[in-house]
């Protein structure tokens, strides 16, 4: 039997919602993840330390006994947002980032930024705490392909705020094209990229193959193969600037099959054996410790996990849905087979 032992990993992209979509979801990431960074989209959107702190217990009650996982709890940049609340969030253990979704860019983002300009303020006390700004890193115009606005999110706004900040933790998360891997290996040691599971494993056909498939649709939108291929190049190099981000995030199926579907990929029931698989075909399952466990933490400034995790290699077959708290949900690779499992325990 093949084994592969590892430091616990961390999932620093993650939507786990709230209510009984919550309680359903969380025990899939704690049984894999001994932590993970929560993403504030809700309705209202965590923009402030108190909501932060409320919806943090409420994840924690969510957490089945005997598993030991910790939210790491990010706040929703408004335009409202002030460097007060900035300097709140430092002094709150338990708000680790900021997170910047362009206004309109996807799944509860209205409440985002217009004008960048206007929350200079905001990202200039960030820096003097040294609190990280994450991105969802695409334009919203309409006369931007759909294809390129993460493209265009770099050639207008990311490069400006590399130069603007360079005592700032960035990520730019969610990374989908060669160029963007590119900008940030080649960018200052203050800005790093997470790469998801999906966007290693597929390519832009998987929305397309033999019909619509709206399982496969998020955003920022799965690539072309070459663009696949680079963030798999990437994330196996051993860069400590990329590391492991599932941005697993369930949507109830009737929510995706519709007229007018959400976007977002469920990634959290196998996330680690996706990123295993990925490793393995790419002939560099000694690189997967350093970036599914070492390099968050250590861009983020916190202890590595002292624990450690155990795949087995051993097929395993994925259920054509799961259940988001009294609704069905399509996981990724719905009805296949993953490769590796976690060992309980
Ligand atoms: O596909 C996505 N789904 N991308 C995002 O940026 C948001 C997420 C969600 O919250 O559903
Ligand atoms: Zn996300």
């Amino acid at each position: 039997m093949q084994t592969l032992t590892l430091t616990r990993p961390d999932d620093w992209h993650l939507h786990v919602r709230d209510g009984a979509m919550l309680a359903s979801v969380v025990p899939d990431t704690a049984r894999q993840f001994a932590r993970a960074i929560i993403m504030p989209n809700l309705k209202p959107p965590v923009a402030t330390v108190d909501l932060a702190l409320a919806y943090r217990k409420r994840i924690l009650a969510a957490v089945p006994e005997g598993m030991n996982f910790q939210p790491l709890m990010t706040l929703y940049l408004t335009e409202q947002t002030t460097p007060d609340d900035i300097h709140r969030a430092a002094d709150c253990p338990h708000v680790h980032a900021v997170k910047y979704y362009p206004a309109g860019a996807t799944t509860n983002a209205a409440s985002g930024v217009r004008e960048l300009d206007r929350v200079w303020p905001v990202l200039e006390a960030m820096q003097d705490v040294r609190l990280p700004l994450l991105m969802h890193g695409e334009v919203t115009d309409s006369d931007i392909d759909v294809f390129d606005r993460e493209a265009v999110f770099i050639e207008r706004h990311l490069s400006r705020l590399v130069d603007a900040f360079p005592e700032l933790p960035m990520v730019l998360e969610h990374i989908t094209t060669k160029d963007s891997a590119d900008f940030v290996r080649e960018g200052p040691a203050n800005l790093a990229a997470t790469v998801t599971a999906h966007h290693l494993l597929l390519n832009r056909n998987a929305m397309f193959e033999g019909g619509l498939r709206p399982h496969h649709y998020c955003l920022p939108l799965i690539k072309r193969e070459q663009h696949r291929q680079a963030l798999v190049q990437v994330a196996t190099s051993g860069n400590p600037k990329f590391f492991l981000g599932t941005d697993s995030a369930p949507h109830p199926r009737g929510a995706k099959e519709s007229d007018c579907g959400c976007a977002g990929i469920y990634s959290a029931r196998n996330a680690m054996a996706f990123y295993t698989e990925v490793f393995e075909d790419a002939v560099a399952l000694d690189k997967l410790e350093g970036f599914a466990s070492h390099h968050g933490p250590d861009f983020y400034g916190l202890p590595r996990n002292p624990d450690r995790i155990t795949l087995v290699r051993e097929e395993e077959a994925v259920p054509d849905q799961v259940d988001f708290g009294g609704e069905p949900g399509v996981p990724l690779r719905a009805g296949g087979k993953v490769r590796w499992r976690p060992l309980e325990g």
